[in-house]
Formats: C-alpha cells, sequence, structure tokens
C-alpha cells in the first residue's frame, strides 16, 4: 500500500514476542460454518486468503473447536453424512491439513493467522437428533445464568439453553485443560503465528470467570480472583504447549450473548485483577471485546474497555467492535448493520493511546477490499445481508 492516508498509522508494523505484524489491523473472529466434518475447506482459505491480500496484517479466525464432546453438537463428526454446514476443530488429520492449506494460503498473502480456540460451555444447544445428543453441558456449575437472565429469554431460547446439568469436576476440568494445550500444539504443527484463547461472550473460559455462572466453592470458584483459576490455567497450558516463540491473545468481554448488559468486572479495579493475572500467565495481546467501540464500561468515565485495557496492563490491546458499521445496542450481530464511515473517529482514538490493534468484523465479511477503500477514501459497498448467513465465504 502506498503512504499518505487517513490510516497510515495503522499501517505501521509492529513486533510482539519476536512476531512481526505487517501492520495494526486484525481480522476479528467469525464463525462461518463451511468446514463439513471439521474439516476448513478450500473455500474457507481461499476467504481468508483474500482478506489477507485485502491487506489485513493478521487473522484471528472463526471460533474452532478444541477435542472435548461438550463442545460439540453443532455439527456431526461421526454421522458420515455429507454435511455442508460444520464448525471447524483443531484435532485430527484431515482438520489439520485443512488448516495447513488456510494457514500456507494466508501467509503466501503476507499475513500472520491465529486460530480462535473455543469451548461452548453453556452455550452448547443439546444436538437435535445428531450423534452427540447424548452428550451433557459443560459448565463450571451447571447452571445457565440468574433467573434474571433466564427469565430474559424467549421461550424457544430457554428451552434450548437452560438445562440444568451437573457441574463439570475436577477430572472434567482437566481434561479441557489439557484438550486446550493439545489444540495449541496442533495449530503450531500446521503453521499457525499465534494462539487467540476466546474468553469472552459467555462460553466455557468466560463461565467460570462470571459470578452468574461460577457457584463453585472449590479452587475452581470463589471471588473474581478465585473464579480466574480456570482461564489462567489454560493459558498455562497453552504457553507450556508452544513455547516461548508463539503469541497468546485472550478475548474478553463485559457482555455476553445473551445478556448484552452484563457487568464481567464492576470496577476497573477488579479488570486489573484479572488482566494482571491473565499476563503473568502468558497473555501477550488483549482483545477487549465491545459490540461496538463507542460504548463506555464504567460509570463516570468515557472509557472503552480497550483504553481501560490499555491503562491498567502492560500488554498491547486490541479495539473490537463497530468499524464501518453500527447497530443499536441490543441487536444482534447477524442482523445486517448500517454501514458508516467512523474512520476518522477511530484514528483519534488510536493516536489518544486508546488500542494498540484495530479488530475489524462484518466490514471485513462484507468486502475483503475494505481496509483498501479505507486508505484511498473510494466509498465503501452496501452491506449485503447474504454475507452474514452460516456458509458464506466469499
Ligand atoms: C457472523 C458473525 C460470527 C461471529 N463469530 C464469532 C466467533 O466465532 N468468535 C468471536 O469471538 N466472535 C465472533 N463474532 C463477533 C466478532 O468477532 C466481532 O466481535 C463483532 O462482530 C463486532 O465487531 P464488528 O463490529 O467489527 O463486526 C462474530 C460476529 C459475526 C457477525
Amino acid at each position: 500500500m502506498s503512504s499518505s492516508s487517513r490510516i497510515d498509522a495503522l499501517l505501521e508494523p509492529v513486533t510482539v514476542r519476536g512476531v512481526k505484524f505487517p501492520n495494526r489491523v486484525i481480522m476479528s473472529p467469525m464463525t462461518r460454518g463451511a468446514s463439513p466434518n471439521g474439516v476448513p475447506s478450500p473455500e474457507v482459505a481461499a476467504y481468508y486468503r483474500r482478506r489477507a491480500e485485502g491487506g489485513v496484517g493478521a487473522i484471528f479466525t472463526e471460533s474452532v473447536f478444541i477435542e472435548d464432546k461438550g463442545t460439540m453438537g453443532k455439527f456431526d463428526l461421526e454421522g458420515g453424512e455429507d454435511l455442508k454446514i460444520g464448525w471447524p476443530v483443531m484435532f485430527g488429520d484431515a482438520p489439520l491439513e485443512g488448516w495447513r492449506r488456510v494457514v500456507d494460503e494466508v501467509h503466501a498473502a503476507g499475513g500472520l493467522i491465529f486460530p480462535q480456540l473455543m469451548h461452548l460451555g453453556i452455550q452448547r444447544t443439546p444436538a437435535k437428533g445428531q450423534a452427540w445428543s447424548d452428550i451433557h453441558i459443560s459448565s463450571p456449575s451447571g447452571i445457565w445464568g440468574t433467573p434474571e437472565q433466564i427469565a430474559g429469554l424467549d421461550e424457544e431460547k430457554a428451552k434450548a439453553l437452560n438445562c440444568p446439568e451437573k457441574a463439570m469436576t475436577e477430572d472434567e476440568i482437566r481434561a479441557v485443560i489439557n484438550a486446550f494445550a493439545e489444540a495449541a500444539a496442533n495449530a503450531k504443527s500446521v503453521g499457525f503465528d499465534g494462539i487467540a484463547l476466546h474468553g469472552g461472550h459467555g462460553y466455557l473460559i468466560d463461565n467460570f470467570m462470571r459470578e452468574e455462572t461460577n457457584l463453585r466453592t472449590d479452587d475452581w470458584g470463589g471471588d473474581h480472583v478465585g473464579r480466574m483459576r480456570f482461564a489462567v490455567e489454560v493459558v498455562r497450558a497453552v504457553r507450556t504447549a508452544i513455547g516461548d516463540d508463539t503469541l497468546i491473545s485472550f478475548r474478553f468481554s463485559q457482555w455476553t450473548h445473551h445478556d448484552v448488559d452484563a457487568m464481567l468486572t464492576k470496577t476497573p479495579e477488579e479488570l486489573q485483577d484479572i488482566l494482571q493475572l491473565l499476563a503473568d500467565a502468558g497473555v501477550d495481546i488483549f482483545e477487549a471485546s465491545a459490540r461496538d467501540f463507542r460504548d463506555p464500561v464504567y460509570e463516570g468515565s468515557p472509557l472503552n474497555i480497550s483504553a481501560w485495557t490499555r491503562k491498567l496492563v502492560d500488554r498491547p490491546v486490541v479495539m473490537v467492535g463497530g468499524t464501518g458499521v453500527r447497530r443499536e445496542r441490543h441487536e444482534s450481530a447477524l442482523k445486517p448493520p448500517q454501514v458508516v464511515d467512523n474512520v476518522d473517529e477511530i484514528m483519534e482514538r488510536f493516536a489518544a493511546g486508546e488500542f494498540d490493534f484495530l479488530a475489524i468484523g462484518r466490514a471485513l465479511l462484507n468486502d475483503p477490499n475494505w481496509l483498501q477503500r479505507a486508505r484511498t477514501g473510494e466509498p465503501f459497498l452496501d452491506f449485503n445481508p447474504a454475507c452474514l448467513k452460516m456458509g458464506y465465504v466469499e
């Protein structure tokens, strides 16, 4: 890209733990469901490659499952049917070969790539008539949320999601931590540049971190510090599995999918405690996942969650949410947003030191060349609602 544009400052390279990012722009993880039987297809590789060719410095892939039955259910690994829709996994020969192709294509286009490793936790809806329908839902305390949160669900969702279960046992917890570590080692073996852990949005790692879903009184629960033990042990195990030359990014959020107004931390002091524990365990980069970067977090301060994170911990921070698009606060990510040009506001925040990396989601899903348009001033494309559908990888 030539110089002299309003996004120049974001196009400067930066090195973290010896890994050189070509620029400060990261593609946000977005589930695509285009990996039948857990294997990312050639179309998935081409989809990510197009974003790297469009100038994105690093790609954080869609959520990828670790090997634990408690996180399956959205696809059928053993069904043998020709499934068009499937969520990718990070274990097994065929999926890993599929990922190797994705990594090679993104590298050939000059980008870095991290897989987002995740476990669904309480958000695993029981499989509908699929091979894994007898599998239980993994969660710290066997509960989906507070009575108020459950009351906020519509009837169908409450039926699908609010399925009280037993709490995970010590052995089950250890097995999941090992599965994160194995998935990370697998990812490294096929050439990924780092690991992005999904610690937000109401999935398993986040379930342990939150008072609404972690009522444990053993060493995996307690106050906001005690509830961090699972996340910390996952990070440590991943660090041991991948060594010191590979990055770990950690995504967290105040909100969850089913309670946009949830507050993981009530005060900056609590946020500082949890960030420091994660940084000490081996996190290199924090992805502060907001639904919109304009959202303030704590009463009495205009700062958003990435600005707070940057203030409180000595690690590079990714600002997430709302680049090039706008939606109402309680609207789903799957509703087509309004296209907006908010690049100048973002650059002002970058200049003010509110973040180190910018994550871009829907704007890049809609247009692989969004960054080029931001640079040249060409008009942004209208939003194509079809791009939000599962299976879309154009
Ligand atoms: C279709 C779709 C799928 C998503 N899947 C994931 C996911 O797998 N993991 C994740 O952490 N966030 C996921 N998100 C959230 C995005 O990463 C991002 O945080 C959100 O879209 C806000 O950023 P944006 O305004 O730039 O799109 C998804 C969002 C969309 C629209």
